[in-house]
């Protein structure tokens, strides 16, 4: 089977007319728990997943960017001193805005050449595993190699998470660009959302006999349109009623007060986010003393909170949850930003193929559209191939 390293290198040559420079890759990422967290400068603990983002890169004698993947027709170009949010469109946006973004964080763009790059991809698009941040995440490492622009990757992060603000639009959170930058093979990466501190904490899936399963429900999202601001917006109007800075500054026991400040809704959003910042903690303390068949109720806990106050799952979601705790999950949750995308599934590997039966048969019952389920595991961060 031909590496697709390989085939973006000829791929890269083909289109381009000339050999490129090297070849980086990154990482699509799997929340573990710890979801709409990271805004509210609270914790995650996503890892980075084995399904990358590819690209090859070549140096041109101009000021010009172009891009081209295997998953757009066209060729997207434009000048490095024409780089600018309002200018940028489409999937181009991505890469473009990284550019740009590493302008916005002091890098010196005046004397840099112009690229040409050509990206492949085999993290699924639009299944909640961030293929968006995979990448933001390769052409900021790349860009930040050739261009010698010297960022640490905690600040490419904060780079490609800029970019999906205001070049595409997505008013996400630092997480996913986090994952794939400093993700670590066998573990998830716990990471404090506003100090930025990470920690790598060891999984042990494989050790206890266990598999990671995506339950791709098929149902597409997009994080720049709706439910996704207005859950941001009702979590930073809880905050403020409550007089903190960010809702990571309130603690379960400030739920009572919460409760009589907040309207209904508002109060389930903030009840959401301070148990499942404590969720995240006790997730890592559990890893930590007991190993990962202890985490499930944790997961099973941090998806009723998001089906119920939150209120961002979908019934295929919710339905695929279900199936897998009553087919030998040992927990089980909706991943991501929700409207859609995946589930993930916690299981012995012995289980995995009935589930994946389980799950084909409740969606043709209930009249939902095939899902796509597949295993995972924890991989390194970005990385320069070659
Ligand atoms: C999306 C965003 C992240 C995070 C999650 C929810 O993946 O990109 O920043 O907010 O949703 O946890």
């Amino acid at each position: 089977m031909s590496d697709i390293r390989d085939d973006v290198k000829a791929d890269f040559t083909e289109l381009f007319g000339y050999e490129p420079e090297g070849v980086w890759s990154a990482p699509g990422r799997v929340n573990l728990i710890g979801e709409h967290t990271d805004y509210n400068e609270g914790f995650v603990l996503p890892f980075a997943i084995n399904k990358r983002t590819v690209l090859a890169l070549g140096i041109r004698d101009d000021g010009v960017l172009r891009i081209a993947s295997s998953f757009a027709d066209e060729v997207a170009e434009i000048a490095i001193a024409d780089l600018t949010p309002s200018a940028l469109s489409g999937w181009s946006a991505y890469p473009f805005g990284v550019a740009w973004a590493m302008g916005q964080f002091g890098g010196d763009l005046a004397g840099v050449p112009g690229v040409d790059i050509y990206i492949d991809s085999v993290v699924p698009v639009g299944a909640g595993l961030s293929s968006s941040a995979a990448i933001e995440s390769a052409v900021a490492l790349a860009l930040n190699d050739v261009w010698q622009l010297g960022f640490d990757r905690p600040t490419l992060a904060k780079i490609g998470q800029l970019a999906e603000n205001k070049a595409v639009g997505a008013p996400t959170g630092i997480m996913d660009q986090s994952a794939s930058l400093l993700g670590k093979r066998d573990s998830a990466v716990f990471l404090d959302c506003r100090s930025l501190d990470a920690e790598v904490i060891d999984l042990g899936f494989a050790a206890a006999g266990l598999e990671l399963l995506i339950i791709d429900t098929g149902v597409s999202h997009s994080h720049s349109t709706g439910g996704y601001a207005s859950r941001r917006a009702s979590c930073e109007e809880g905050a403020r009623v409550m007089g903190v800075p960010a809702l990571r500054d309130l603690h379960v026991d400030d739920l009572p007060r919460a409760q009589e400040l907040l309207d209904d809704e508002t109060f389930r959003r903030v009840r959401h986010v301070v148990t499942e910042d404590q969720r995240v903690l006790d997730t890592v303390r559990t890893l930590r003393e007991q190993g990962p068949t202890a985490i499930g109720e944790l997961m099973d806990a941090s998806h009723r909170s998001m089906r119920d106050d939150f209120e961002i799952s979908v019934p295929e979601l919710d339905l695929a949850v279900e199936t897998a705790l009553a087919n030998g999950a040992i927990g089980a949750r909706m991943t991501g930003g929700g409207f859609g995308g995946a589930a993930i599934a916690l299981i012995p590997s012995d289980a995995v193929s009935r589930l994946q039966v389980a799950i084909d048969g409740a969606f043709a019952e209930h009249g939902f559209g095939q899902p796509v389920t597949f295993t995972v595991s924890a991989a390194d961060g970005a990385v320069r191939e070659s």
